[in-house]
C-alpha cells in the first residue's frame, strides 16, 4: 500500500495534467537503465506507471532525490541503488515549479532541491515533467528556494537580501522547515530573473548557501501536458 497522500485524488485540471505528463515520461525509460527519481506530485505519477512496468519484468534501478521519493519507491517495489554502486545515471525524470524557454528551471517547491540537483547533474539525460502553467517567459514568478546551513542562517539570509529580495525562512506546520539534509530553506522573491546563471552563481558564492533552486543547463527535454494533451519540448 503506497503511503497516504492526496495525489491519487484527481480534482483539478492540473492534477490530471500532472498524471498525464508523469505517465508519458515513462516512455523515455528503457529496460536496464539506472534512473534518477525526482520529487513531487508529478513524479509520483511517473513512479506509479513505472512500477507497473517493473511488475511486468522491466529491469531498472533508481536513485531517489528525496526521502519521500525513497519511501514511494519502496512501496511501489521500484528497485533502488545509490552513488556507492553507480557513478552516473542514464536518465533522470523530475518535476519543476517553473520552466523558461531555454529549459532553465526553478525548483525546490517541495524542498528537495539539493538532492534533485545532484541526481540531475549525474544523469546523461534529464526529462522534466509538468503542466502548461509552469512554462514562463522568465523564471522568478515564484520565490527562489535557497537551501542554507542552520548555523548563522540570519547572516546568510542578510547576505542574500543584498541581491534584491527579502528571504523568508520556510515554515512547515508552525515550525522551521528542515530539509532532508538537515538544513533550512529561505524563499527569495526576486523580480523576473533575466540571467538565472548569474543569479545562481552570485548566491552560490555566499558563505552558508548550500544550493539554489535555479537549475541552469540541466534539462534536456520537457514533457508538458495541457488538457491532457502532451507536448514534448
Ligand atoms: C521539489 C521540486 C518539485 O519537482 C517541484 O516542486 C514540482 O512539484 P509538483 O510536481 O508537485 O508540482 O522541485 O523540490
Amino acid at each position: 500500500m503506497v503511503e497516504k497522500n492526496n495525489y491519487d485524488e484527481l480534482i483539478t485540471s492540473s492534477d490530471y495534467d500532472k498524471k498525464a505528463a508523469g505517465e508519458k515520461s515513462v516512455d523515455f525509460i528503457e529496460d536496464g537503465m539506472t534512473i534518477g527519481l525526482g520529487s513531487g506530485s508529478t513524479v509520483y505519477w511517473m513512479m506509479k506507471k513505472l512500477s507497473q512496468k517493473v511488475e511486468q519484468g522491466f529491469q531498472v534501478k533508481g536513485i531517489p532525490s528525496s526521502q519521500r521519493t525513497e519511501r514511494w519507491a519502496k512501496e511501489l517495489h521500484i528497485p533502488l541503488t545509490n552513488f556507492h554502486e553507480v557513478q552516473t545515471l542514464d536518465l533522470s525524470i523530475d518535476g519543476a515549479d517553473e520552466i523558461d524557454p531555454h529549459l532553465n528551471l526553478l525548483k525546490g517547491g517541495g524542498g528537495s532541491l539539493v538532492r534533485e540537483k545532484i541526481v540531475n547533474t549525474a544523469s546523461h539525460y534529464v526529462v522534466i515533467i509538468g503542466e502548461k502553467p509552469k512554462l514562463v517567459s522568465h523564471l522568478g514568478n515564484t520565490a527562489v528556494p535557497v537551501e542554507i546551513l542552520p548555523f548563522g542562517w540570519e547572516m546568510t539570509a542578510n547576505y542574500i537580501s543584498h541581491f534584491g529580495c527579502t528571504p523568508i525562512l520556510r515554515q512547515k506546520d508552525g515550525d522551521t522547515f528542515i530539509s532532508d539534509n538537515g538544513n533550512y530553506i529561505v524563499d527569495c522573491a526576486f523580480e523576473p530573473i533575466s540571467n538565472p546563471k548569474a543569479l545562481h552563481d552570485q548566491l552560490k558564492g555566499l558563505v552558508g548557501v548550500v544550493e539554489t533552486g535555479l537549475f541552469v543547463n540541466l534539462a534536456d527535454t520537457v514533457v508538458i501536458s495541457e488538457d491532457q494533451t502532451i507536448n514534448i519540448l
